[in-house]
């Protein structure tokens, strides 16, 4: 265990931690120390809890009060709220002409709503605390666009909009906000948008800079530090960590 990040002892919800970036992330919270609230509507999560460091839920993040109860069980079980790690995400990889109605609001629902109702709950713990972090992740296509992603694209630009807002909104309580929008990152969530997913993860590997894709784990690295007191004077921010994708 290390404290390097000053991260000991620190309450964080993690959402979609059963997942690939989310899963990254709560090992690496686990090893500085910190106490974890895995959250996913996979049943999944539930392996997370073998760590005694770990309480795990089912929740849906797009359900209001599975988020309500989610938030209430952190604060009461471990006192509080310090960090809040927005990562559930769903993709869909359709043109605007092919995406029902249905479609598009099961994105937002997700990946927008989902990430404003964690935000809201959260800082009604973190604000009379006077401390806390978020981080949202977003993505690279919050700010370039990508044919066939208009829904996804879409949320994860409302998400950096959200974030910036309540940076504002937060600050006077001492407390900070920011996104991560990661480039490609080998994880499942890509199963859902491509085929043959070596052979598409090798020629978006050349599409970065660093010419290649990214591993969950660099992009835990990246949210922890935002996390943490490290970054106490960064807010409002949007790290590309995206091997230079969107330097191009
Ligand atoms: N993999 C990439 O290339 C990439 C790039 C940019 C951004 N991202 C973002 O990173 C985040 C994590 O994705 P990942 O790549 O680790 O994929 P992943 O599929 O491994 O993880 C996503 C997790 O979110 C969970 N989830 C989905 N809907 C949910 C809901 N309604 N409530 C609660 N949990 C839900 C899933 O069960 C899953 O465990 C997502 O927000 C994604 O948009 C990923």
């Amino acid at each position: 265990m290390t404290d390097s990040l000053g991260l000991k002892n620190r309450v964080a919800i993690v959402t979609g931690a059963a997942g690939d970036i989310g899963r990254a992330t709560v090992e690496l919270l686990i090893g500085h120390g910190a106490q974890v609230v895995a959250l996913d509507i996979a049943r999944e999560v539930h392996s997370l809890a073998l760590n005694n460091q770990v309480i795990t839920r089912v929740c849906d993040v797009s359900k209001e009060h599975e988020v309500i109860s989610s938030v209430a069980l952190a604060r009461d079980k471990c006192g509080g709220v310090d960090i809040l790690i927005n990562n559930a995400g769903k993709t869909l990889n359709k043109l605007v002409t092919e995406t029902s109605t249905q479609e598009w609001d099961s994105i937002m629902a997700i990946n927008a709503r989902g990430y404003f109702l964690l935000c809201r709950e959260s800082l009604k713990v973190m604000q009379p605390r006077r401390q806390g972090a978020i981080v949202n992740v977003a993505s690279v296509v919050c700010t370039v666009g990508m044919k066939a992603t208009a829904a996804y694209s879409a949320s994860k630009g409302a998400i950096v909009q959200l974030t910036k807002v309540l940076a504002l909104e937060a600050a006077e309580y001492g407390i900070r906000v920011n996104a991560v929008a990661p480039g490609v990152v080998e994880t499942n969530i890509l199963s859902g948008i491509v085929e043959d997913s070596r052979a598409t993860l090798a020629s978006y590997g050349h599409a970065h800079p660093l010419g290649r894709v990214a591993q969950p784990e660099e992009i835990a690295e990246a949210i922890l530090w935002l996390a943490s007191p490290k970054a106490s004077f960064v807010t409002g921010t949007v790290l590309m960590a995206d091997g230079g994708y969107t330097a191009q």
